[in-house]
């Protein structure tokens, strides 16, 4: 298969070693400007970039956050950013022993040809991109591709696209010593049950690794970011804690090459109590099978609360912060099955 990717395993290695260390987990605060506004009109708060900032700087100047959360993954927009005094937002994270990461795809777009589905974009360009983000600290990256459940979809045109941008860009990260986070979300919306959210799962997963395997990805050097095996949003019957969490896990265990160090679930729409209950499931019911570690890169499942109480107001950023590290330190239980 000609010569693999140059690359300094060690320096991949230990990169995922300091992000896990103590049980800590992952925060994504990496919500592209769309998203980040949609959140903000949802919690009447005002869509521009000073309150983005704003906002961010609350996250990153959290008092303690660093005990629980080993990375955060920021936005093109925000790793430029500084806080109210001056001091780079990457500068903040980086002193706390948090490492930086970016999210370096360009949005999920709607795939020509195929009704309902999305192919991630952002290739072009990456090299050049993961070595300017990388002067700037970023030690990790994130690629997200969407596949969604429904009539006749995901088809095999739409996994084979997304798993084949996943691999492209995990390979470009791995030759820059930049860890890749891959991430193929399986969506929650819609009707589907939980075995079809299992058989979907299984599928990508299934495809994603052998694409991974032909693209020369070493896995000891990677992150994998999945959706848990959960009944969709829309569906009329949802499982217990623990379906739940047998179905993830067994899931995984078909289809994800144990040389993978470490499975960092995203939350996907779920409350935050249910995504730290499922992650704690998993922990408590299996730990001793599983060869890879189970830990969190939750979005809104760590910020919601952050967010509801900050409301845009000043006032409210203690009280903010407090909830954002409570959030933070019962993933750091689940991890560990003590939640
Ligand atoms: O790519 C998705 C985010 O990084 C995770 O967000 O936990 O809100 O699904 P979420």
């Amino acid at each position: 298969m000609g010569k693999n990717i140059i690359m300094n395993k060690e320096t991949l290695k230990n990169t995922i070693q300091q992000l896990f260390a103590s049980n800590k987990g992952l925060l994504a605060m990496d919500e592209s400007t769309d998203t980040c506004n949609k959140r903000f009109a949802a919690a009447g708060i005002e869509q521009t970039v000073e309150m983005r900032r704003r906002y961010r700087e609350l996250i990153v100047t959290t008092p303690g956050l660093n005990e629980n959360i080993g990375g955060a993954i920021l936005f093109y927009e925000t790793i430029r950013q500084q806080t109210k005094d001056g001091i780079n937002f990457i500068d903040v994270l980086t002193k706390a022993g948090i490492i930086p990461g970016i999210k370096l795809d360009m949005g999920a777009k709607p795939m020509a040809g195929f009704q309902d589905e999305k192919v991630t974009e952002g290739l072009d360009g990456l090299r050049e991109r993961i070595s300017e983000y990388k002067t700037l600290g970023a030690r990790f990256a994130k690629w997200r591709a969407v596949i969604a459940i429904g009539d006749g979809i995901p088809t095999m045109q739409c996994i084979e696209a997304n798993v084949h941008a996943l691999a492209r860009y995990a390979a470009l990260c791995q030759e820059a010593d930049v860890v890749p986070i891959v991430e193929p979300e399986v969506l929650m919306d819609g009707a589907h049950n939980l075995q079809q959210c299992f058989d979907v799962t299984e599928q990508v997963m299934k495809i994603l690794f052998y694409q991974l395997y032909k693209y020369k990805i070493c896995l000891e050097g990677m992150i994998l970011k999945p959706n848990m095996v959960i009944a969709g949003t829309k569906s009329t019957v949802q499982n217990s804690k623990d379906e739940v969490a047998e179905a993830t896990v067994n899931c995984l265990l078909q289809s994800v090459p144990a040389a993978v160090p470490a499975i960092a679930f995203l939350s996907g729409g779920q409350s935050a109590n249910d995504a730290t209950a499922h992650l704690n499931a998993m922990n408590k019911n299996f730990k001793n099978r599983l060869p890879w570690i189970l830990t969190f890169s939750f979005a809104r499942a760590i910020q919601q609360p952050a967010l509801d109480a900050w409301k845009g107001d000043d006032a409210n950023i203690k009280e903010a912060q407090n909830l954002l590290y409570q959030r933070s330190k019962l993933d750091v239980a689940a991890r560990q099955g003590m939640y």
